[in-house]
């Protein structure tokens, strides 16, 4: 069993590739859509992650798409389901599995995320329809006070109870802490948290008996808040991200893919390249973006069919620039050949 979730793993920071975050829960997708005016129906929903997962050529730079419960079980418009039109693409189906961050008990401003309640069989389910790889969020917060190591520790034990489910079940479990970018802390404060709780998820790993081959980690890089007046240097995001991961991931985890948490898609790319230009660190550095992927496209597709080709040329751009990003070989001039 730990082979094939090993490989599976491996192959989801392959070369050149990464993972295209399309799981946004019907709550988020809602808000995505909000901003170019197109209602939330099931039926434009579909459209989009369709215009999304036809796109000519997805699997050069993507390897891997998380799914949202709703999605897996829809078709694209010649009646062939998503899965099959990904694994068709040589794209690897995956799945969210958690139900979100709820609000600590007694710790006012921190979160616990919940979906442990029936899991197993969730992912027995979802392994049915073909989903290979599965993701849990966790969110983290910088303020007065936290995070405090109960909520660190709360959020630790729980992904690492869901990280031995899902091998339990043959899937590859994507486990993702993220330091929230919300507050105007310096880049430091940032990175003792994910120190923290990086040191934490590792250490509750560990006792589940987790086989850190067969996982990915998904992680915030280490940013200053987004109110800070002070940012940080794309220079100084990679050189502290690569300094707090090297002191606090173990080099059995075969790959990082980060999250975009609100940063640019132009900033997320130039950032990843930026930490792939340094060699040495025994992890694959790669990305699994949601917006930072996604927004170009969104905004031009409109919920206009009309605008299909246009969007899919956009995605496709995006990801070929992150591709170039896993060696250090991006560069923004490369921005203009997105025509
Ligand atoms: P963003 O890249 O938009 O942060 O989304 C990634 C994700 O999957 C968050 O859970």
């Amino acid at each position: 069993m730990n082979d094939a979730t090993r490989a599976t793993a491996r192959e989801l920071v392959a070369p050149s590739k990464g993972i295209l975050a399309a799981d946004e829960s019907t709550g988020t997708i809602k808000k995505r859509f909000d901003s170019i005016g197109v209602e939330s129906t099931e039926g434009n929903r579909r459209q989009y992650r369709q215009m999304l997962f036809t796109t000519p050529g997805i699997g050069d730079h993507i390897s891997g798409v998380i799914l949202y419960d709703e999605t897996i079980r829809q078709a694209s418009d010649d009646g062939s389901t998503f899965v099959e039109v990904l694994e068709k693409a040589g794209v690897i189906p995956g799945i969210k599995v958690d139900t979100g961050a709820k609000a600590l008990a007694l710790f006012p401003g921190e979160t616990v995320t919940e979906g442990l309640d029936g899991l197993r069989e969730r992912l027995a389910e979802y392994g049915e329809l073909g989903a290979r790889f599965a993701k849990w969020r966790a969110t983290i917060f910088i303020g007065e006070g936290f995070p405090t190591e109960f909520a660190i520790l709360a959020n630790a034990h729980a992904m690492a109870r869901y990280a031995a489910l899902c091998q339990d079940a043959g899937l590859v479990p994507i486990v993702e802490p993220e330091i929230l970018m919300d507050g105007d802390h310096h880049i430091d404060a940032c990175e003792d948290a994910t120190a923290r709780t990086l040191q934490a998820l590792y250490a509750q790993l560990a006792e589940h008996r987790v086989d850190l081959p067969g996982t990915l980690l998904k992680v915030n890089m280490v940013l200053c808040g987004k109110g800070c007046p002070d940012q940080a240097s794309h220079e100084e995001v990679a050189a502290a991200t690569i300094r707090c991961l090297t002191a606090n991931i173990p080099a059995e985890v075969p790959g990082v893919v980060f999250l975009s948490g609100g940063m640019s898609d132009e900033d997320a790319t130039i950032r990843l390249n930026e930490m792939n230009k340094v060699s040495g660190h025994p992890w694959e550095l790669s990305f699994s973006y949601g917006r930072a992927l996604q927004q170009p496209s969104l905004r031009a597709w409109r919920g206009d069919p009309a605008n299909l080709e246009a969007a899919q040329k956009v995605l496709a751009h995006r990801a070929r620039m992150n591709g170039l990003a896993r060696t250090g070989e991006y560069s923004p001039d490369l921005e203009a050949s997105a025509a």
